[in-house]
């Protein structure tokens, strides 16, 4: 809505929201890159190398997708929403529990799982092959189906977009991230100077840039509280 004059609160989310859902973490000592070498699974080199072993990665996560519930961090973001808060997600989760959850406004940085994208023409994308993509699922032009995830060393695209709603933000509220990975981590440079962010993970005292606010607790607990908080505010701070 262009002429929304409602106060804009902007989410940026990574994998720890979905953590009390049951799905792993990368960066943890028990996490998925613990488990799965980055340079095995989730790099151009890797598909090429071998892009059998890259499908059936993506296939195992994708069920360990859909087995996963939204928990109360999702539910509480949407929640918000659909009591008439002006709410936009940034994702960097795979995942669609924002969207299972109700939430309508989410961009995934970093590609979603269950969806298929062609490997001749990037642009292309598809809905997945039953059971998952194996070798021989093929897009309109021929080309070999892949996963609709970015991996490491690819460009982000939906980046230059993220960038223009974290530039519209009134609040922004950082959920269960390392801040590890770039571009993404680089979103709160372009939060505007008279805007508060907060992050809520429970390293939020060792990982929270400087200036902002750091509640070091679980997604599941951090977020309901402060969703609870802006409710009864009627308003944002
Ligand atoms: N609630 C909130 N945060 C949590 C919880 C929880 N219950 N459990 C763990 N966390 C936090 C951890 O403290 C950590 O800061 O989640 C964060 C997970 O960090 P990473 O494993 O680095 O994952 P993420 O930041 O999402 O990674 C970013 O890197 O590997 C790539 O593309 C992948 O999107 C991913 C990106």
């Amino acid at each position: 809505m262009a002429d929304d004059r409602r106060p804009h609160l902007v989410v940026f989310t990574g994998s720890g929201i979905s953590a009390e859902s049951g799905i792993q973490t990368f960066r943890a000592r028990d996490g998925l890159w613990a488990e799965h070498p980055i340079e095995e699974v989730a790099t151009p080199h890797a598909w090429r190398r071998d892009p059998e072993r890259v499908l059936q990665f993506y296939n195992r996560r994708r069920e360990q997708v859909r087995r996963a519930r939204p928990n109360a961090a999702h539910k509480a973001l949407a929640a918000l929403e659909h009591q008439g808060f002006r709410i936009s997600v940034i994702t960097q989760n795979i995942d669609d529990l924002h969207e299972r959850a109700g939430s309508r406004n989410v961009l995934h940085l970093h590609g979603e799982i269950l969806q298929a994208r062609s490997t001749v023409d990037t642009r292309l994308r598809y809905p997945l092959p039953r059971g998952g993509i194996e070798l021989g699922d093929v897009c309109d032009k021929g080309g070999q189906l892949r996963p609709d995830v970015v991996w490491f060393g690819e460009s982000v695209p939906h980046f230059a977009e993220a960038c223009d709603i974290v530039a519209e933000a009134d609040l922004l509220l950082v959920v269960g991230t390392s801040l590890a990975v770039m571009p993404a981590a680089s979103l709160l440079d372009y939060v505007p100077l008279d805007a508060p962010s907060i992050l809520v993970d429970p390293e939020a005292e060792a990982l929270a840039p400087p200036g902002v606010t750091r509640i070091s607790q679980p997604a599941g607990k951090g977020v309901p509280d402060l969703a609870r908080h802006w409710r009864r505010e009627g308003r944002l701070w």
